[in-house]
């Protein structure tokens, strides 16, 4: 079973159980402070088999589009071992988000629920990001959050470019039944660099080189999570600090730039992970 806190905690507090003894452990760790006021509450769940992937719909009350779908990697270190973290890692589109999948989760969950705000007389009107399991082609819903993903929000935006500020606007003024998204043939993936400890303690305050060089271009970008500039420096100021990213024609390129990019960054108190999207790459789970 999986045992959660029931607050934020950013993507931290989520156990999941083998054995009885290690969900008792877990509720006791959490309603006992472990994770402060987040950890007020535990929800108990079923645990799901399958593959995660992550659904992204903009709304606006009565129409539902989707705009685009994503997988992250959680837990910490390569070969997907490891504490849990907010992310790792991600690319779009996530392969196991067939058209089918994709229609089977608009019309069995997302749509549903939308109609059910309506009906309650709370229409919702804004970025959904259903959080899915599929197991046989089928997907079954594990949470929804009320904003994008982080690292996912950033594959998205390198995909969508520019469009993403006209659909938002179409979203926030109620214009959603007229917007349509303009799908590239593409792939993004993003590598995460994070201050070494994370997601445990780490240091802030570190030096990092060799970001001012960088391309940024819409095939190449280095997304800022966690800096400060300081007297013409960049220093790290989080545990998820930069987002190295690359786009291209297949997944295997967009590896390739947004490695290419990691790698160019000198920060020797930081790490990444050198395997995100090795399922999809067809590599093993080490990145080979
Ligand atoms: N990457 C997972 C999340 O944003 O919740």
């Amino acid at each position: 079973m999986v045992v959660k806190a029931d607050g934020l905690a950013a993507g931290k507090g989520v156990v999941v159980a083998e054995t009885l003894a290690e969900a008792e452990a877990a509720v006791e760790t959490i309603l006992g402070g472990g994770l402060g006021a987040a950890g007020a509450e535990v929800v108990i769940e079923e645990f799901m088999a399958g593959e995660e992937a992550s659904f992204f719909v903009l709304v606006d009350g009565e129409t539902v589009l989707p705009i685009g779908t994503a997988q992250d990697h959680k837990r910490a270190f390569a070969g997907d071992t490891g504490p849990n973290t907010g992310g790792m890692g991600a690319y779009s589109p996530a392969p196991v988000m067939t058209p089918g999948v994709e229609q089977a989760a608009l019309e069995r969950i997302i749509r549903p629920t939308m109609a059910e705000m309506v009906r309650r007389g709370m229409p919702y009107r804004g970025v959904l990001y259903a959080g899915l399991m599929i197991e046989d082609g089928a997907p079954r819903l594990v949470e929804y959050n009320v904003r994008f993903g982080d690292p996912e929000a950033q594959v998205l935006m390198m995909r969508l470019g520019a469009q993403a500020l006209d659909l938002m606007l179409a979203c926030a003024s109620g214009r959603l039944v007229e917007a349509r998204v303009d799908w590239a043939d593409d792939h993004a993936l993003t590598v995460v660099l994070a201050a070494n400890g994370y997601p445990g303690a780490y240091a802030k305050g570190s030096v990092i080189d060799g970001l001012d060089g960088l391309p940024e271009t819409s095939r190449e970008m280095v997304f800022h999570a966690g800096t400060e500039r300081r007297e013409g420096r960049w220093l790290a100021a989080g545990g998820r600090v930069l987002c190295a990213t690359g786009r291209g024609a297949s997944l295997a390129e967009a590896a390739e730039r947004a490695y290419g990019l990691a790698g160019r960054i000198d920060w020797p108190e930081g790490f990444f992970r050198p395997d995100i999207g090795w399922r999809a790459l067809g590599r093993d789970c080490l990145g080979r």
